[in-house]
């Protein structure tokens, strides 16, 4: 086991010194990478999206694990995100979601080989302007997700525009699907349908760009004909679905636990009132936890008095309010339990689990916001087998 980024230590130096910290089991990224393979025609490719420091996993760790594992591209938002993994001396192709901005951008994209996403023709301009070599970009096409991207009924003009400006090559046309985790596969289909309608006319006119892509993990698992060249993936090779009703499709494994010391036990009445505003009052004779890690961690204190941690295998609730630094938990029913002993907030301890999707549930939200909530304060953690 190695620490990702700052500290880098052996596991037990790791329980030793961390209060709070994600563990990273990078051969359960392999495994999907690999499952979601098995998914695709030999000819298609997969992009690893490993923006947001790889969905809170650490970025460089899972580009490096999935490119090992059969991935060919990665991706990210910004050019920073980009640098650090060409830092990392990484070299496989890199696309940029976000367009670029400025000229102190577009000469990090030319020195480093990031490949910009382009919406307009002034983006495209000002980059082929910069005069800094041929700079391969590709053209978003906004088919129905309203966000980024060309108007689909506009994009074959602004790709014939931008094939004439001398300083940069469309290697790719792309768009984005905004309900491909919907059972109702209506407005996925519509969104298809515009898309592949361009991709036709523009191969009939020698005008098809290398790499066609549209799917994210929701769509390459739900809807094969949305494959094309490349497809995209971001949350399934963490080992989470986009949606339950895709969870028959393929066994994805999750690879991060989330795990915290209990650092104070002590034993109270019934009728104590519990941490900041007592939102929680003991009903019987307690043992109480505190678990080192807080809202300062990226743990919602929404979640306060709404979940359970694993214990020496067994849940225990955790009550009161989720403070910064720290919060309680009830150990009552697990007598055995002291300071020292880990608690499990995400993840297995023997036959219990608590999966990101029962904490987005609770929250109201969606398995993506539990994962890039998680500060960078909680060390990386990162193991092989
Ligand atoms: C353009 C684009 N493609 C692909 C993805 C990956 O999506 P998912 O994590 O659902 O696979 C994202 C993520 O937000 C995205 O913005």
């Amino acid at each position: 086991m190695s620490i990702d980024q700052g500290l880098h230590c052996t596991a037990d130096r790791v329980s030793l010194t961390h209060r709070a910290w994600v563990e990273v089991d990078l051969e359960a990224i392999r495994h999907n990478i690999a499952a979601i393979r098995r998914l695709l025609k030999p000819s298609t490719q997969l992009m690893s999206v490993v923006k947001a420091d790889g969905y809170g996993h650490g970025a460089v760790a899972v580009a490096q694990t999935a490119l090992s594992a059969g991935a060919s591209w990665l991706a990210v938002a910004t050019v920073e995100e980009g640098l650090q993994l060409r830092k990392a001396g990484i070299e496989a192709p890199i696309l940029l979601f976000g367009p670029t901005m400025c000229k102190e951008e577009i000469e990090v994209i030319a020195e480093h080989r990031l490949q910009p996403t382009v919406c307009s023709l002034d983006q495209a301009r000002r980059l082929s302007e910069a005069g800094l070599g041929l700079i391969p970009i590709h053209l978003k096409v906004d088919t129905g997700m309203s966000r980024l991207g060309v108007a689909w009924q506009e994009a074959q003009e602004l790709l014939s525009a931008i094939r004439i400006l001398p300083n940069v090559t469309v290697a790719g046309l792309y768009s984005h699907l905004a309900t491909a985790d919907a059972v109702d596969p209506t407005t996925t289909r519509e969104q298809f349908t515009r898309f592949a309608k361009l991709v036709d006319t523009l191969r009939r006119q020698g005008l098809r760009p290398p790499l066609v892509h549209l799917a994210n993990s929701a769509a390459t698992l739900a809807f094969s004909d949305t494959h094309f060249d490349l497809v995209r993936i971001g949350l399934a090779q963490y080992g989470l679905y986009p949606s339950s009703h895709l969870h028959t499709v393929v066994a994805l494994r999750p690879a991060l636990a989330l795990k915290a010391k209990i650092i104070f036990v002590k034993t109270v009445p019934p009728g104590t009132g519990v941490s900041y505003g007592h939102t929680f009052r003991t009903g019987r004779r307690t043992r109480l936890a505190t678990v080192s890690i807080g809202y300062g961690d990226g743990i919602s204190r929404a979640l306060s008095n709404r979940i359970d941690f694993l214990v020496r295998g067994r849940r225990a609730r955790q009550v009161g309010t989720i403070t910064m630094d720290q919060c309680l938990i009830d150990i009552t029913d697990v007598p055995e339990a002291f300071d020292g002993d880990v608690a499990t907030l995400l993840g297995h301890d023997g036959e219990e689990c608590v999966s990101v999707a029962d904490w987005a549930e609770r929250l109201g939200t969606i398995p993506y916001e539990i994962l890039t909530a998680l500060s960078p304060r909680l060390p990386r953690i990162v193991s092989q087998d």
